[in-house]
């Protein structure tokens, strides 16, 4: 291979990754509703922005190796409901266990049940 074109493929190669990155960062949402398991409870408005802007994404995105490799709870979380752990969603409910955790720790942000599920 010419020396030339390494140089050229080496740079399409990187605009590539760099381009995918960008991607997966332009996935994170803005303001959502938390609502996989509204049968059972309303559904949770979430600023994720604001929350993003502020907040290291890996503190929440907890198993996610970096910022553009983030999965939704919900691919992990919720699935096996006699899980023994936060999965289930049943056992210490990992959203109640981090959001709330959270505002109590910083004494900012809801914790009260209807301030988060609002009817
Ligand atoms: C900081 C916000 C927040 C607060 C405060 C909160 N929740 Fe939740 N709760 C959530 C989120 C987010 C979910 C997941 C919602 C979904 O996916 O539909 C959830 C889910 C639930 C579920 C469904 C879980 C399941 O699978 O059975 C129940 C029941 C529930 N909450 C009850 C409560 C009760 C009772 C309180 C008050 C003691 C409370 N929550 C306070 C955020 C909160
Ligand atoms: C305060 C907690 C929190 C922080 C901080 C946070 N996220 Fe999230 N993020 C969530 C929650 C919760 C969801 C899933 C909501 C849903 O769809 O039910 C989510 C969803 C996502 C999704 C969509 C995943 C999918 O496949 O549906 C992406 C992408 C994402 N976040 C990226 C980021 C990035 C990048 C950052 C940092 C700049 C970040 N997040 C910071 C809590 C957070
Ligand atoms: C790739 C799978 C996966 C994803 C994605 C994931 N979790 Fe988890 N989570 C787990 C497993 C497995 C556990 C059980 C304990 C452990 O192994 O850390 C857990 C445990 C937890 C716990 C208990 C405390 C802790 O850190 O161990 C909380 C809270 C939690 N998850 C919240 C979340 C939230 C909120 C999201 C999305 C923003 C999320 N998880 C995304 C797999 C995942
Ligand atoms: C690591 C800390 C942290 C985590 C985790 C966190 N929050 Fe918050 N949240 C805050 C803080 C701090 C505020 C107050 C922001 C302010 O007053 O400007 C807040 C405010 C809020 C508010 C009030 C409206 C707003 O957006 O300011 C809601 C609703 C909320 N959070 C929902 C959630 C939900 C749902 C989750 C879990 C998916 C979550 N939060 C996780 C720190 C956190």
């Amino acid at each position: 291979m010419g020396r030339k074109l390494a140089v050229i493929m080496v740079a399409v190669v990187a605009a590539v990754v760099f381009a995918a990155s960008i991607a997966v960062a332009d996935d994170a949402p803005g303001q959502i509703v938390i609502d996989k398991v509204v049968n059972k409870k309303s559904g949770v408005a979430f600023d994720h922005k604001k929350h993003s802007d502020s907040i290291d994404c890996l503190k929440c995105h907890h198993k996610a190796e970096s910022k553009d490799t983030v999965k939704n709870c919900f691919d992990c979380h919720g699935k096996d409901p006699a899980a023994n752990d936060p999965t289930s969603m049943k056992k210490d409910n990992p959203f109640h266990l981090q959001c709330k955790g959270c505002h109590k720790e910083k004494d900012k942000g809801p914790t009260k049940c209807g301030d988060c599920h609002k009817k």
